[in-house]
């Protein structure tokens, strides 16, 4: 297990986790990374560990280049265990001798977390730590992802470490953007804030803001591919996805129980098309609820579908929008549609889960048993005014 030198004395000493195919609930089809970075200057400094398992793996990398005793300051820019799940056996390795910086709320986190009172030193934003040649700037990022996180910037090399933002769950051996194929990143990148990042757009902005002020070669984030040729790419796209900017395409999500409920899919689908409106249809029985949030980041119209069973909506259409709602995309136009036999609760269900999301919906789209024909050309002809008023 190699370190990879990403500028002259600093190293890439994470773990690869090719086998991660849940990350809570966000399915990872592509496994991923938990990137530590260390520097070695007159302080030894380690930027955030791994998750536990992987511990062997970072010590071996470290080791590659230092005594891992050596090790003076580590910088721990968020509690989540998938980074800081290497620290109790690193300091238990080390001898605790070493000052962890974090943040705040980064410090009661690991208090709480492993119950071990490490030498902690609290910093906030603005604060600068140096390391030798080099020196480390602090600016605290709550929200981006957990209320303790941080990103840290070290202006002598042009690097950010960043932390959860700007990363992918993405396994590779490659570590830079220039030796992977750029399509591949951009996808996880782009799942990794629909399903991670979203719901603190704000935060984001504020980060985005914050970390304007900073030269920038190298953005090192804690997942995936470390970028070096492409920041201002991930860097425009983040100014994207954190506005909630869409592009006028419409997603049809449903499930169906006897095929009526999808029979007015396609008849809405037909209503886009018409339209000019580039359609995805898709069916909660074949697509991962992450993998529809991914579509859903750069989606304006979103029409979500289910027949009434029990008084209520299909189990898969309420998983998926337990997890939209959590994850609070806004500026979408929303429609409620399904079939029913009696009762015909799920449409207006739907319809509030949509409306709670502070979306401009449109008139539902309901029908009892098998739509006609007749009832379909009329769904149809319905989405095309809709879209032309
Ligand atoms: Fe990659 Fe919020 O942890």
């Amino acid at each position: 297990m190699k370190p990879i030198e990403i500028k002259e004395n600093i190293y890439w000493v994470g773990g690869i986790d090719w086998d991660l195919r849940n990350f809570h609930g966000y399915l990872t089809h592509r496994g991923s990374t938990y990137n530590a970075y260390l520097i070695v200057d007159e302080k030894i400094t380690l930027i955030d560990t791994v998750k536990h398992y992987h511990f062997d793996e970072m010590m071996e990398r470290i080791a590659a280049v230092i005594n891992p005793g050596k090790i003076d300051y580590i910088v721990s820019n968020h509690v989540e265990m998938d980074h800081s799940g290497g620290l109790p056996a690193l300091m238990e390795k080390i001898g605790s001798r070493a000052t962890i910086f974090t943040s705040p709320n980064g410090e009661k986190g690991l208090l709480a977390h492993y119950r071990r009172k490490w030498n902690f030193k609290v910093v906030q934003s603005g604060d600068i730590l140096s390391l030798g040649k080099r020196s480390l700037h602090f600016v605290l990022t709550p929200m981006v992802h957990w209320p303790d996180n941080m990103v840290t910037y070290l202006p002598e090399d042009r690097i950010l470490f960043s932390n959860d933002a700007f990363g992918q769950h993405l396994a590779s051996s490659e570590r830079f953007d220039d030796e992977y194929p750029f399509s591949i990143i951009l996808e996880e990148a782009t799942k990794y804030y629909a399903n991670i990042v979203l719901p603190y757009s704000k935060q984001v902005n504020k980060t985005l803001e914050a970390v304007s002020a900073f030269a920038l070669d190298v953005i090192a984030p804690s997942h995936g591919i470390v970028w070096r040729s492409s920041v201002k790419q991930i860097l425009a796209q983040y100014q994207k996805w954190a506005k909630n900017e869409t592009e006028p395409k419409a997603l049809i999500i449903y499930d169906s129980m006897w095929g009526s409920t999808e029979k007015i899919a396609y008849a809405i689908a037909k209503g886009f098309e018409n339209k000019g409106i580039k359609v995805s249809l898709v069916n909660l029985q074949f697509n991962h609820i992450s993998d529809i949030m991914t579509m859903v980041l750069t989606t304006k119209y979103i029409c979500v579908g289910s027949p009434t069973l029990n008084n209520n909506m299909l189990p898969t259409v309420a998983a998926f929008l337990i997890y939209l709602k959590g994850l609070a995309p806004i500026n979408r136009v929303g429609i409620a549609f399904g079939s029913y036999g009696w009762g015909g609760q799920s449409i207006g269900l739907i319809e509030d889960i949509l409306k709670s999301c502070n979306w401009q919906v449109w008139e539902q789209i309901k029908n009892q048993y098998l739509p006609t024909d007749d009832f379909l050309k009329t769904t149809t002809e319905k989405i095309e005014r809709l879209l032309t008023n």
